[in-house]
């Protein structure tokens, strides 16, 4: 039985690796060929206004956003089949680094693990692109190995029974940090099988499903009181909600555990009913008379959509997608409404028209947003 189930977890398992290599999932529709085409226009006019080609860092970007930005420009190419972005990723700032073996990662990283994170996450899909074109990724998934291994060792059971620090200096345990972690530890072993990974997985879900982090509403409020290890109750924060699920689906894979789904939905259905107005994502910043969201902030709703896309790509059944197909459709229809300028410049503001501020951030969030609709949206 354990043999033979294990049999099983290896096969769907090989079945992602392929379909991960961006090759067409037969049993998949077409994606959507319009919200692509607005994508690509996104993604353009991200590089062209944003995108420093000496720095290889975006004017006005911060390490992580960044790393947002390259998985996207990948996540993008490898739906639609296209090479546009294909010489990016080796001259960004993010991708020399990877590329080259004496980086100091440590020092690169400046002790930031929730940062660091998101780096593994680009680095991985700029693998997965290089290896669907035939190209050699292998530094890519090396250096993300490398930086998985120091948060990893950033996990402590001694203060509040478990977790991964935020940061180096080790006084603060947040949902952001822990819900990646769960989703580097689950995933990461999807794409290589290695046990390490799924024990830390389980590891993390076993810690963070009695952290207390998820309120009674179902939401991820931000972090721990270190003294008391109660949550915090401070903001809600929309890509909580979804990075929690994406981790959640590759760990039911990885598990053949389908209740994990269920617990993924519980802060995804939460969002809907609770961090939106008139079935459009609104950050708790978000104002029509003027944002107080920061640049950070302006990210989230886009990384909220695409960790949905993530969670569906795992839990790959048409129930659970029909739940969340129209929810995505309306945010590129929001953004279409009441953000996007005739520049294809996005700003963070969905929910409304007016408001909103332009930067890469929002940009990025705006390009997450049309692919998830691309990939799950209706079309
Ligand atoms: C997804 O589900 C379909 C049937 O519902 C199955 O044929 C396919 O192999 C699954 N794909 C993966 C990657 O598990
Ligand atoms: C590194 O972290 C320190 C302390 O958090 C901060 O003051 C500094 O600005 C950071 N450096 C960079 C390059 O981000
Ligand atoms: C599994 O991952 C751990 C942590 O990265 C690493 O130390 C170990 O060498 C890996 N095992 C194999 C067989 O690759």
């Amino acid at each position: 039985m354990f043999a033979f189930a294990r049999l099983l977890a290896f096969v769907s398992v090989a079945a992602l690796l392929w379909s991960e290599g961006g090759v067409a999932r037969p049993q998949r529709r077409a994606q959507c060929a319009a919200t692509l085409s607005t994508a690509k226009d996104v993604a353009n006019r991200l590089q062209s206004r944003y995108y420093n080609t000496l720095t290889g860092q975006y004017n006005d970007g911060e390490l992580w956003t960044d790393s947002n930005a390259l998985e996207d420009l990948h996540n993008l190419m490898l739906a639609d089949g296209s090479d546009d972005f294909g010489d990016v990723a080796d001259q960004s700032y993010i991708g020399k680094a990877a590329l080259n073996s004496g980086t100091n990662w440590n020092d690169l990283l400046n002790g930031s693990n929730d940062d660091a994170q998101w780096i593994i996450l680009a680095l991985w899909k700029v693998a997965d692109y290089k290896a669907a074109k035939g190209q050699d990724g292998s530094a890519y998934v090396s250096s993300a190995g490398t930086i998985y291994d120091i948060i990893a060792g950033e996990w402590d059971d001694g203060t509040c029974g478990g977790g991964v620090w935020w940061s180096t200096k080790h006084d603060y345990k947040n949902s952001i940090t822990n819900e990646l972690f769960l989703l580097t530890s689950a995933y990461g072993y999807l794409r290589n099988q290695n046990q390490t990974y799924l024990d830390n997985a389980n590891k993390e879900w076993n810690w963070l499903s009695q952290s207390g982090l998820r309120n009674s509403d179902g939401l991820y409020n931000d972090g721990l009181v270190t003294n008391t290890c109660q949550n915090n109750g401070q903001t809600t924060w929309t890509y909580n909600q979804a990075v929690v699920a994406a981790g959640l689906g590759a760990l039911g894979v990885a598990n053949q555990d389908t209740s994990l789904f269920d617990e993924a939905e519980v802060s995804l259905d939460a969002t809907v009913n609770h961090l939106a107005s008139g079935g459009v994502l609104k950050e708790s910043c978000d104002d029509s008379s003027g944002t107080s969201c920061n640049a950070d902030q302006s990210i989230f709703k886009g990384i909220w959509t695409k960790h949905v896309q993530y969670y569906l790509d795992q839990a790959n059944d048409s129930a659970r997608t029909a739940k969340y197909s129209a929810f995505l459709g309306a945010q590129a229809d929001a953004i279409n409404t009441n953000a996007i300028t005739a520049d294809k410049d996005v700003g963070n503001v969905w929910y409304a028209s007016g408001g909103g501020q332009e930067n890469p951030q929002a940009s990025t969030a705006g390009l997450e947003a049309f692919v998830a609709d691309a990939k799950y949206g209706p079309c």
